[in-house]
């Protein structure tokens, strides 16, 4: 049973095949090619608007040089503590933004709250020169808690935020998870309510190496094919991540993907409940936090189960980790098993 990530799990047949499928014939590099041009249509009708992509093989890259393109290098990138941008990307974007500066603030569920963010904004936008201004805010969807943020709070967020004169960012890493879960388009989720530019995952949905950069105004895309060469991150035989890609938006597998890890999510969450154990935030992606007695911990762990202990300053105000416990964060995929929960679950309960 492997709960590590959703990066654990290995690429669904129909993804190989697409490189199989594009794996003949001699074609020019670096998307001039077809793959990509019908992924720039495909990209347009998802959104219902013209918009500029870009491909790039990591999501630290997609959020790095998205961040830098939206922020001067004097420029403060406002988000959640929790973010990935803030703890687990070695600082990427504050080294392709020149020395841009991140500013984590707590918030409930995994999410910046309206208050937050304004008390944010007032925060940093004064004392020029000498302390950073914010220009950006970056949301992650579904958030580091595995929470989502509704079109609304979305909407309220960026209207702050643009009245301010910041742009948006969404880490869309999990976008797929979070879509999935809404009575909501592609649309809705990001420029309708305001996001400028998204960091759209497809790896942990099922690719191998696949993310893109959407900005929703073209115009505001200006340099960044240089910016994106210039980071090493152009990659020269284009087409088989272009093919990943649309191979994951086809026939939209990669909602039907991002839903049965939400529903195994769901499973595991109702499993864990059963047992007794406290699940952490609302599961509404392909996230389960729970707190295990060590000695859960220590059975799971010695039948070989995989999942990763997360920092207990992690949990909300309120929630305190026993001592001898630990705050775990399981992570289902598209490859994920009923059977694998229930094995998951009898072991916990074989007390
Ligand atoms: C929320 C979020 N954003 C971005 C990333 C970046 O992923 P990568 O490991 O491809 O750089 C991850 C991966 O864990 C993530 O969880």
């Amino acid at each position: 049973v492997n709960f590590a990530s959703d990066n654990t799990a290995g690429v669904p047949p129909e993804m190989i095949q697409a490189l199989i499928d594009a794996n003949h014939g001699f074609v020019l590099g670096y998307g001039n090619d077809d793959w990509t041009r019908r992924l720039d249509d495909r990209m347009n009708a998802l959104f219902g608007r013209d918009v500029a992509t870009f491909l790039v093989p990591t999501g630290t890259a997609a959020n790095a040089l998205a961040l830098a393109h939206i922020t001067p290098p004097w420029g403060g990138v406002i988000c959640h503590q929790s973010a990935h941008i803030m703890t687990d990307e070695c600082g990427a974007p504050e080294f392709f933004g020149g020395g841009i500066k991140l500013i984590g603030f707590p918030g409930d569920d995994g999410k910046l709250s309206l208050a937050t963010l304004k008390q944010a904004i007032s925060q940093y936008s004064a004392r020029r020169p000498h302390q950073v201004n914010a220009a950006a805010l970056s949301l992650t969807q579904a958030s580091e808690s595995g929470t989502i943020y509704r079109p609304a709070e979305i909407a309220a967020l960026c209207e702050t935020a643009h009245a301010a004169g910041l742009k948006v960012h969404m880490d869309g890493a999990r976008f797929g998870n979070a879509l999935s879960r809404l009575n909501a388009s592609a649309a809705d989720l990001t420029w309708k309510a305001g996001v400028d530019v998204l960091s759209f995952g497809a790896t942990k949905g099922g690719a191998m190496a696949a993310e893109a950069i959407v900005f929703f105004d073209p115009k505001l895309a200006e340099w960044m094919p240089e910016r994106r060469k210039r980071g090493g991150q152009l990659l020269s035989k284009h087409r088989f991540i272009a093919a990943q890609f649309e191979a994951y938006l086809e026939q939209d597998r990669w909602l039907a993907w991002a839903r049965h890890a939400n529903q195994m999510a769901d499973r595991l969450a109702r499993r864990l409940g059963e047992a007794g154990i406290e699940v952490v935030w609302p599961v509404e992606a392909n996230l389960v936090f729970a707190i295990f007695p060590k000695e859960i911990d220590a059975r799971l762990k010695a039948a070989g189960a995989a999942y990763y202990a997360r920092r207990p300053s992690m949990l909300p105000p309120g929630v305190k980790l026993p001592a001898e416990a630990v705050l775990a964060r399981m992570v289902t995929s598209f490859a994920t098993t009923p059977e694998e929960i229930e094995r998951f679950g009898d072991l916990i309960q074989k007390r």
